[in-house]
C-alpha cells in the first residue's frame, strides 16, 4: 500500500539527518545483499526477485542488515514495515512523515514515494544519491496516475549517456521529471535550470536536488514559457509519445504525452531549443517522429530544424510500424493483466487507426542534436540511420555534431584526419583467394558500428594518423596501386563523411 505525498519537503537540518540515515542504502550494498540479478530485474520493473531475497534474509537472518533490508522493502518494494523494526538512527518516524516520505498508521510505516539509491561517477568522483519518484505500476499493482513522475528509466539512461560532459556555463533540463538529467548536468555546469509542467515533478526534482546537495533551480511551466535567457547546453527527454485524443478521454499521462497532435510537441521543443542556445551551444534531446507513407524518414525532423538557425545531427536508432509502437506504449501504460481485455483492445484499435487516418507508415525513434553555429556560413542538417551497436556517448556526440556544424562534412585536399584508437579492420576472403572480398571497419566506442569499406578507403584509413593530409594520402595510394588519382579520390572522399559520422575518423585541428 503506498500513499501519494501531498508535500515532499525538508529543511536543511532534516536533509542532513536523512542523508545520515540513508548512508548504508546504496547501490553497492543492495547488490551485495540481494544479488545483481535481483537489483537489475528491479530496474526492469520486476520486483519479485528482490522481494523474495528480502523475505529470505528476514526469515533466515533477521538481525543481519535489518536497516538496509527494511529500507529496501519500504522505499523500493512499497511494502509496509513496522517502525520499531526499522531502527532509525538519525531521524524519527515522525520526521520521515513530516518530509512527506512515509505515511504512519498504528506504528506501521508505508512509503509515499519510491526512493531509489543511484550511484554515478563524474570527473573521477563517486556519488551515491537517492532519487525520489513515484512507484511504478509493477510495485503498486495499479495503472499509474495521470501526474505520475517517472524514476530513472531506459530513456533517461540514453539521454544521460548521450550528454557531453565538458564544463559549461548554463544548462536547461526541459521536462525534468524527478530531476535526474539536470542533477547530472549540475556536476559540470555553473548553473542549471530545470523545468516541468507538472507540479509534482517540480516538487520531487527540488526535493532530490536538495537531498543530494545539488544546486539546481527548478521552475514550473510549459515548455519554454518560464525560461529566461540563453543556454550553453539544452537537454530534454520530452513527453514525445505520439498519442491519439481517444486515449486522453480520462486525462493526459503527463510524463509521456505532451497533449498535442502527432509529433508536434517535439517540433516545438526543437524550435524552442534553437531559439535559446548561445553561440556554439549544444542541445541533446530524445524524440519520436512520424514517417508519412512513401516519405523519407528524415522529412519531419528536417522540417523542424529548417530555418531555425541551428546545425543538426539526427540519429534514428529504430523505426516501428504503428501497431508495434502501440503495443510498446500500451505495455508501458500498465501490464496487460491490470486492464480489462475490452479496454485494452479498444485503445489498441483507436491508436492504430489514428496513425492510419493520418497516413503514418512508420515512427522513427532517436536522438536529435543541435548546435548554434559560431560562423554565419549557413546551417547544415545531417540524418543518420544507425540501428546497430550502442547509443553514442557524450564525447562522440559533441565531436560529431561539431564536425557537422563547423565543417558540414566537406573534404578538402589539405584536411588532416585521424583514425580513432579503437578502430579495427576485418577482412573476409573467399577460400584460396589472395585479395579480400569484403573489408569492414569496426569500432569499440562511438556507436560500435561496422562499416564496409572500399579498398581505397581501407588503405586511407590505415594512413590516417595525422602525419599526411588527405590529398597526400590519396596521391600516394594512386601511385602505389596504379589507379588514377580521380578514381581514388572519389572513392575516399565519398566515404569519409560516413566514417566521420560514426566517430571512426576525426578531423585534426
Ligand atoms: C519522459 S519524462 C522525462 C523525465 C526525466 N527528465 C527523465 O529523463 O527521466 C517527460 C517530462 O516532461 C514533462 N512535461 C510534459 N509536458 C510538458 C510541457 N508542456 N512542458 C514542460 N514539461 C512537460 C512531464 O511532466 C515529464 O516530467
Amino acid at each position: 500500500m503506498t500513499h501519494l505525498p501531498k508535500q515532499l519537503h525538508a529543511d536543511d537540518e532534516l536533509y542532513t539527518k536523512l542523508r545520515a540515515e540513508l548512508a548504508d542504502y546504496t547501490v553497492e550494498n543492495l547488490v551485495e545483499a540481494f544479488g545483481e540479478d535481483a537489483y537489475t530485474s528491479y530496474q526492469r520493473e520486476q520486483r519479485a526477485l528482490l522481494l523474495a531475497r528480502t523475505n529470505q534474509l528476514l526469515t533466515e537472518k533477521p538481525s543481519e542488515q535489518a536497516h538496509l533490508v527494511l529500507l529496501t522493502r519500504l522505499f523500493l518494494l512499497g511494502e509496509e514495515v513496522d517502525e520499531k523494526d526499522l531502527q532509525l538512527n538519525h531521524v524519527s518516524s515522525e520526521e520521515l512523515q513530516q518530509a512527506g516520505l512515509v505515511h504512519l498508521k498504528d506504528n506501521r510505516m508505508s512509503a509515499c514515494v519510491k526512493l531509489e539509491p543511484h550511484a554515478l561517477e563524474m570527473n573521477e568522483k563517486q556519488y551515491n544519491w537517492w532519487i525520489a519518484s513515484d512507484f511504478p505500476s509493477s510495485v503498486t499493482g495499479k495503472p499509474v496516475e495521470k501526474d505520475h513522475v517517472l524514476g530513472i528509466g531506459g530513456a533517461t539512461r540514453t539521454l544521460l549517456q548521450a550528454t557531453p560532459r565538458d564544463q559549461v556555463g548554463r544548462v536547461l533540463d526541459l521536462g525534468t521529471g524527478c530531476g535526474i538529467i539536470g542533477m547530472y548536468a549540475a556536476l559540470h555546469a555553473d548553473e542549471v535550470v530545470a523545468t516541468d509542467i507538472s507540479a509534482r515533478a517540480v516538487m520531487l526534482a527540488d526535493f532530490n536536488a536538495h537531498l543530494n546537495e545539488v544546486k539546481m533551480q527548478v521552475v514550473q511551466g510549459s515548455l519554454f514559457e518560464p525560461i529566461k535567457g540563453d543556454f550553453d547546453l539544452i537537454l530534454s527527454n520530452p513527453p514525445f509519445v505520439i498519442t491519439p485524443d481517444s486515449l486522453r478521454e480520462t486525462g493526459i499521462l503527463e510524463y509521456r504525452d505532451g497533449g498535442q497532435t502527432g509529433d508536434s510537441l517535439v517540433a516545438q521543443v526543437v524550435a524552442g531549443a534553437a531559439a535559446h542556445l548561445r553561440e556554439g551551444g549544444l542541445s541533446v534531446m530524445l524524440g519520436n517522429w512520424e514517417i508519412p507513407e512513401g516519405a523519407d524518414p528524415q522529412l519531419h525532423p528536417q522540417s523542424w530544424v529548417a530555418n531555425q538557425g541551428v546545425d543538426a545531427w539526427v540519429v534514428q536508432r529504430e523505426t516501428l510500424l504503428p501497431h508495434h509502437y502501440v503495443e510498446m506504449w500500451l505495455r508501458d501504460n500498465a501490464p496487460a493483466w491490470m486492464r480489462s481485455q475490452a479496454d485494452y483492445e479498444r485503445d489498441y484499435i483507436n491508436w492504430v487507426n489514428d496513425f492510419i487516418a493520418r497516413g503514418v507508415a512508420e515512427i522513427g525513434l532517436g536522438v536529435i542534436t543541435l548546435r548554434k553555429p559560431v560562423s554565419n556560413r549557413g546551417t547544415h542538417f545531417e540524418f543518420s540511420e544507425i540501428s546497430t551497436g550502442t547509443s553514442a556517448s557524450g564525447p562522440y556526440v559533441k565531436q560529431i555534431l561539431t564536425e557537422v556544424s563547423e565543417h558540414h562534412l566537406e573534404i578538402r585536399d589539405t584536411d588532416f584526419f585521424i583514425r580513432a584508437d579503437d578502430v579495427r579492420e576485418e577482412r573476409h576472403y573467399l577460400p584460396g583467394e589472395p585479395d579480400p572480398q569484403i573489408i569492414i571497419a569496426t569500432q569499440g566506442g562511438g556507436f560500435g558500428q561496422r562499416i564496409q569499406l572500399n579498398t581505397h578507403m581501407a588503405a586511407t584509413l590505415g594512413a590516417c594518423d595525422g602525419e599526411l593530409n588527405i590529398g597526400q594520402i590519396v596521391t600516394a595510394i594512386s601511385v602505389i596501386t596504379g589507379v588514377d588519382k580521380q578514381t581514388v579520390e572519389q572513392a575516399v572522399y565519398g566515404q569519409i563523411p560516413q566514417l566521420l559520422l560514426a566517430g571512426m575518423l576525426t578531423r585534426a585541428k
